[in-house]
């Protein structure tokens, strides 16, 4: 039987609305744990160095007292442990803060240190109470990622610092990820408490190993 031209237009409107009827699968997101402690790994999304730099750990650079770049290093064991420090209104409003602990195993009570931003994009952890609006991701978003403010995301450089090179961390800011750098996503891996009290501690969403996370069975956005 020949279509007229309405019956034509009616049978292509039934097979695209029964297309988009189709089942499709839901999205499957990376499971995640909680713990008030966490160290922040590397997943790289685009041109990463040589060597790789995957999974590597946020670490510090110290450049003097109390001041550090926040920098990535291939050992877990050297990286930092963070927490979250806020009311859980900061939490909730953006405004809560990400510390780590200094002075650990010394004759000093641990103090803090907190991540910021400096004028040049670095990430840096320096002694105080860094950056608020430094914050982990939440609910409704399925990931949970360190992010600035808006959302913005990092890239990582090799960069010749004072006592030699180290592949550094910067936050895109609303700029371009120079040439030779690495664009990034930092992923909260749950970790063991420090052993400092944290009267603002909270408790976040983390996953428990984030190398072994197989990003193609993943989405991430
Ligand atoms: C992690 O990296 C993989 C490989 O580049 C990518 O497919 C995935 O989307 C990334 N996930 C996140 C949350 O950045
Ligand atoms: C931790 O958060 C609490 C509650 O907002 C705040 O009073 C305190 O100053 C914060 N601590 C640091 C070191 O930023």
């Amino acid at each position: 039987m020949l279509l007229s031209p309405i019956n034509f237009i009616g049978a292509a409107a039934i097979l695209s609305s029964l297309a988009s009827a189709a089942p499709t699968a839901a999205p499957v997101y990376p499971p995640k744990t909680t713990s008030q402690n966490f160290q922040l790994i590397a997943n790289v999304t685009a041109n990463d160095l040589t060597p790789s730099i995957q999974n590597y750990v946020v670490a510090s650079y110290h450049t003097g007292a109390g001041e550090a770049y926040a920098v990535l290093m291939p050992d877990l064991s050297s990286g930092r442990i963070f927490y979250v420090n806020g009311t859980a209104s900061d939490v909730r409003f953006g405004n809560s803060n990400i510390l780590s602990d200094e002075g650990l195993n010394q004759a000093t009570p641990p103090f803090p240190a907190g991540l910021a931003i400096d004028s040049a994009n670095a990430v840096s952890i320096n002694a105080g109470a860094g950056q608020p609006g430094i914050v982990l991701t939440q609910f409704p978003d399925p990931i949970t990622e360190l992010a600035v403010g808006g959302g913005d995301g990092f890239y990582a450089c090799e960069s010749q610092l004072v006592y030699g090179n180290a592949v550094q961390l910067f936050s895109k800011g609303s700029g371009e990820t120079p040439d030779g750098c690495a664009d990034v996503t930092l992923l909260p891996q749950c970790s063991e408490d420090s052993g400092a009290a944290h009267p603002y501690g909270q408790t976040v969403n983390c996953y428990a190993d984030v190398a072994g996370i197989d990003w193609s069975v993943y989405s991430s956005d």
